[in-house]
């Protein structure tokens, strides 16, 4: 692989920045192959070098993933001179990577968004060919019925004409003031779960995603907060397309609302 500056290659694990990467080096805490390093600017070959930090040995990355609850009212873009981004969320050391979100939410939707600057797998993990299913937990005006249902599970057509893939309903509680449902998506168009629920005359109230494919968001993280896909989740990423044509609902334990 071609040889990048050692303090780049340490600032990838996301650990520390590349000035600390600088006070690590005086300090002597970094070895490059066993010999302590001299600078930050030496070139190391980041896949073949055997790099500790204080001891510890640094799992390169070549991509990075970050996991963030996207709170309202940010906007799922890189830069947007209208208001604040995602990106705004994160630390200097994770917005000098060049990440970007795999996939929008709406500036009022919260919850689950990757960020990576890995583009073909987030390219994939976003085109209806791979199947990944997207989960949303909803909660509307109006009731929601068994009707509701099985117009999603039937492909709607919307009033502008635009098709949609069959979809899941599974209606957690319904009643006159209001209704709250998990939907299930294969697609993501333009405001598609309030667009499919207007069109069911039952108005999205509140929106978040909890699910994309097997990956959950985690419920420790707070609005707004973020933190690194484990190596599990990663594993998980590479295989993320569902391996059935049904419409995976989520499953009992891996529901967490608001
Ligand atoms: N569907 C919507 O309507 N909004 C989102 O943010 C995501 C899916």
């Amino acid at each position: 692989m071609e040889r990048q500056r050692l303090d780049k290659v340490i600032a990838s694990s996301g650990k520390f920045s590349r000035r600390e990467v600088k006070q690590l080096v005086r300090q002597g805490r970094i070895l490059v192959d066993g010999a302590p390093a001299c600078s930050g600017e030496e070139k190391v070959d980041p896949e073949a070098a055997e790099i500790l930090v204080d001891g510890e040995r640094l799992c390169y990355r070549r991509y990075t993933w970050v996991m963030l609850n996207k709170p309202a009212g940010v906007l799922s873009a890189t830069e947007d001179g209208r208001g604040k981004t995602v990106l705004d969320l994160l630390p200097e050391e994770l917005r000098r990577q060049s990440l970007f979100p795999v996939g929008r939410l709406d500036k009022d939707t919260e919850g689950l968004l990757l960020l990576t600057n890995e583009g073909r797998l987030a390219h994939d993990l976003l085109s209806p060919r791979h199947h990944v299913d997207k989960v949303y937990y909803a909660r509307t005006s109006g009731c929601l019925t068994e009707e509701d249902r099985r117009a999603f599970a039937g492909g709607m057509t919307l009033g502008d004409g635009l098709q949609c893939l069959p979809a899941g309903l599974e209606i957690l509680s319904a009643g006159t003031e209001g209704s709250e449902a998990l939907v299930t998506l294969r697609e993501g168009k333009f405001h598609q779960v309030k667009r499919m629920l207007a069109a069911r005359g039952k108005p999205v109230l509140y929106l978040k995603r909890l699910r994309m494919g097997n990956l959950t968001l985690d419920s420790a993280l707070g609005p707004g907060e973020y933190r690194y896909l484990t190596e599990e989740e990663r594993s998980i990423l590479q295989n993320l397309e569902n391996k059935t044509d049904e419409i995976q609902m989520l499953p009992k334990k891996g529901r967490d609302f608001c």
